[in-house]
């Protein structure tokens, strides 16, 4: 059986019917400086959009983005070492979920993840009609993790046609190695797919390096512009897929989901990996030590390979009355609302974080075993 949609795989198309001007010029070989034909209005004066926000933007504004995001593209198969057709461009990870849904299930189709893990996806799960299972954690001392070998029994169990795994995972901030992805994948029914979520892969020590980036067979592996590059407000990531697949979801994509400012920010970020790059070694900085102030206070930290930090707490109903008394005092921190993860804290390594004062309630809690 084919691991897509039987709607889609059994026929040509659907076919995007608007690839965009940039995507003709390229075909024509040449560019087209008379627009009169995508009724875009492009003769809109923008003057309040300027003045707040300056030509440039006023400029994108006006014009559908190249819904094959080629610049993007371009430099993420330069920086990842990918071919092009390797990667498909939409906006974040989490449209990326829905559009691997999309071209995976129809409604009834068994999904299944861990539960109390990033919880978007569910919320999608559910929304397309399919059937949603999940399997516990593995807890130990050090270690809250995706239990692999748990996901691999029960989707043979349980014929299920797509597996969600964030790696590195939130809320725990676990990664595990890619051998074990691996091995995951290959012990899946043949037409299972693993929708791999790397939306924190850039925090990984080997994040630049080719293995680290490859393209694996019967996995989406999905990545975002909202961490490490600051972008999510204008919402970009990219998946990393065999070629095939990608044609899959191009069938299902909304063609101009990403607008022509994200991709125009993503293309300049993109430009200064230096900026990124260390972005990331202050985040890093910074999570260890907030990990390190908080297992001084007594805290249960567990390793992290993201931008956050877990705590765990001995109970819910105690990571609970935390969390409500921080947000009595105006700090927002997370506790995850699915109750298997319902005694997890998570907190962003921000410099705020770290503010003498900020989180004393909470370093008092741990004192006093609270
Ligand atoms: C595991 C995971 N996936 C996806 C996202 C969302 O990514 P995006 O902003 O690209 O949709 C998040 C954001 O918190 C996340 O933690």
């Amino acid at each position: 059986m084919s691991r897509f949609a039987r709607h889609l795989g059994n026929q040509d198309g659907p076919h995007n019917p608007f690839p965009g001007l940039q995507a003709l010029e390229r075909r024509l070989g040449h560019a087209l400086p008379h627009r009169i034909g995508s009724n875009e209005g492009l003769d809109m004066p923008h003057r309040a959009l300027t003045a707040r926000f300056g030509e440039d933007v006023a400029e994108l504004a006006r014009t559908y983005g190249d819904a094959e995001a080629w610049q993007v593209r371009r430099r993420l198969a330069e920086s990842l070492e990918l071919p092009m057709e390797a990667l498909l461009v939409d906006a974040g990870a989490d449209s990326l979920m829905a559009l691997a849904l999309r071209a995976l299930c129809e409604p009834g189709d068994t999904v299944l993840t861990s539960a109390g893990t990033y919880p978007t996806w569910s919320y999608f799960v559910q929304g397309h009609g399919c059937r949603q299972l999940e399997v516990a954690y593995t807890s130990r001392a050090d270690l809250l993790a995706p239990d692999l070998d748990a996901l691999a029994a029960e989707a043979n169990r349980e014929s299920a046609r797509v597996v969600y795994l964030a790696n590195p995972d939130n809320p725990s901030g676990h990664l595990h190695a890619d051998a074990e992805v691996l091995a995951l994948r290959d012990a899946l029914p043949h037409d299972c797919t693993l929708v791999l979520d790397e939306a924190y892969h850039d925090f990984r020590d080997d994040a630049a390096s080719p293995a680290a980036n490859a393209i694996w067979p019967g996995v989406i592996r999905l990545r975002t512009f909202s961490k490490a590059h600051g972008l999510a407000g204008l919402r970009v990531g990219y998946a990393i897929a065999t070629p095939e697949t990608h044609a899959m979801l191009l069938k299902v994509r909304i063609h101009y989901a990403v607008s022509s400012l994200a991709l125009a920010a993503a293309e300049t970020v993109l430009a200064h990996p230096d900026e990124t790059r260390e972005h990331v070694t202050a985040v890093i900085s910074r999570r260890e030590a907030l990990s390190t102030w908080l297992r001084e206070r007594g805290g249960d930290v567990l390793p992290s390979t993201t931008n956050f930090v877990a705590l765990r707490l001995s109970d819910a109903e105690r990571a609970s009355a935390i969390h409500r008394q921080l947000l009595a005092e105006g700090t927002l921190i997370h506790r995850p609302a699915h109750p298997a993860l319902g005694h997890l804290l998570r907190i962003s390594a921000l410099d705020e974080a770290l503010v003498p004062g900020r989180l004393e309630t909470l370093a008092s809690a741990l004192r006093n075993g609270e």
